[in-house]
């Protein structure tokens, strides 16, 4: 099939590449230049394991393309993606202004019956939004062709994209017409399996189960990090709890982990966006305020810690391991460690960091932050070290050594990757969240 993927963002690439190596015809279109001269040479914008093989190979096969000609990608493509970014406006709602000049430059570069697939994450209501201004642009454009606009939200996770995207729990479609469904069941039909289902349903509710899972996911989260604090000061352990509670199939084990609070591209911007439009209908938004608030709130947790063992923070040094939201990328957007860190340098501390994927990244928007080649180099002659994200390698590393290389032995473990008793008969003085 032919297939026009506008934003060559995340979920623009992942499914771009991923379209592509399922043997259709993809042209992925982006407004930066730069990053398209590099995608056309197989060079990825973003960390992601498996994405440069995609690409590279898929590149070299001649079925997929990269241009900033958005009338190119329209013209040739039976089925348009649009996958543009939502961002948090100032008011927090999802700023759909990228999503309606996609929707605009359709209406006017359109030459035949078209599917106008939504991907990009965006409130209930969008899809009539995005209809008209394609509808209005035709007018403008003495057009007038037949065209679909169809909700199919993406749930690939950052670090899991290519599997998430090819072995997908299932895959939502909101669509009014035959015509539509029928084309998007063929696109999917190298994925979708029988336990794995292509799940039709209407616009609108497709547009909210996106919302939904992120929303829910986000409050599981902080549902945990409220429960921390209970097991900080009545006692019990939070990972024994998130155990215990996960064996019970009607809640499950995912999603459960206390800690520095999600962080990332989604979960803080969409759990805000749903916010705005349960009160934008007058509905009860209170959970999710609840849920946002303890999500800040744990940020802060974690640099009261550090504050408690260490008392005076002017003129110490703190390390930090990782920086990155999560672990598997190099995405620092609302990353729990960069709250914590300009908290720290605010009182005086000074700071050095360490993180296997995201220096680079990080260099780029905070220049000013010490960053070091080791685990070890960010221990070294620090008077607390802070894990920040969980990488694997945090989680074998020679404890011993990180010891000796300290100025004192303090450790607040953001992440809950090492064993409390260990901590102790190694002689840190440890702290984590949750548990003792
Ligand atoms: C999330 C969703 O999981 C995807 O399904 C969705 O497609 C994506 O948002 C999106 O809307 O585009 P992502 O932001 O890549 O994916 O990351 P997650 O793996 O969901 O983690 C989000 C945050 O929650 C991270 O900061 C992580 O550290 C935190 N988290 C996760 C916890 O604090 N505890 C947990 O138990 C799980």
């Amino acid at each position: 099939m032919k297939v026009c993927i506008i934003g060559t963002g995340y979920v623009g690439l992942v499914s771009s590449c991923c379209f592509a190596d399922l043997g259709n015809d993809v042209i992925g279109v982006d407004i930066d230049d730069e990053k398209v001269a590099k995608l056309r040479e197989g060079i990825s914008p973003i960390y992601e394991p498996g994405i440069s093989d995609l690409l590279k190979r898929n590149l070299k096969q001649g079925n997929l393309n990269f241009t900033t000609n958005i009338k190119e990608g329209i013209e040739s493509s039976d089925i348009i993606f649009s996958a543009v970014g939502t961002p948090m406006g100032q008011d927090h709602r999802a700023d759909l202004s990228a999503v309606m000049a996609v929707a605009k430059a359709i209406g006017k570069y359109i030459n035949g019956y078209k599917i106008v697939v939504n991907k990009s994450t965006v409130p209930v209501g969008t899809a009539e939004k995005v209809e008209a201004e394609i509808k209005a642009a035709m007018v403008e454009n003495n057009l007038s062709f037949n065209f679909d606009v169809v909700s199919n939200p993406e749930f690939l996770r950052e670090g899991a994209a290519i599997s998430d995207f090819k072995n997908p729990d299932r895959v939502v479609v909101g669509a009014k017409s035959e015509r539509a469904r029928k084309l998007i069941s063929k696109l999917y039909s190298g994925i979708v399996r029988t336990n794995r289902p292509l799940v039709f349903t209407d616009v609108k509710s497709a547009e909210m189960i996106k919302y939904a899972a992120n929303a829910m996911l986000a409050t599981r989260i902080s549902f945990m990090n409220m429960l921390s604090h209970l097991c900080e000061k009545a006692g019990g352990d939070i990972k024994e709890v998130a155990k215990g509670i996960g064996l019970d199939s009607r809640i499950g084990p995912k999603f459960l982990q206390a800690g520095l609070g999600y962080g990332g591209s989604c979960f803080p911007k969409d759990v805000n966006a749903i916010m705005m439009t349960l009160k934008d209908y007058d509905c009860d938004a209170s959970i999710l305020e609840a849920v946002e608030s303890i999500n800040q709130s744990q940020r802060l947790h974690v640099y009261d810690k550090v504050k408690a063992s260490l008392k005076d923070l002017n003129g110490k040094t703190i390390g930090i391991l990782g920086v990155a939201f999560k672990p598997k990328t190099d995405d620092i957007r609302e990353a729990p460690a960069l709250t914590l860190v300009r908290k720290l340098e605010s009182e005086g501390a000074r700071v050095k960091a360490f993180d296997p994927e995201a220096r680079e990244t990080t260099e780029k928007y905070y220049p000013n932050l010490q960053f070091v080649d080791t685990p070890y180099a960010a221990a070294k002659n620090v008077d607390c070290l802070v894990v920040c994200t969980e990488w694997d390698t945090f989680r074998t590393l020679n404890l011993e050594q990180i010891k000796e290389g300290m100025k004192s032995p303090v450790v607040v473990d953001g992440r809950n990757i090492y064993d409390p008793e260990e901590m102790q008969k190694l002689g840190f003085h440890y702290s984590c969240i949750g548990r003792k």
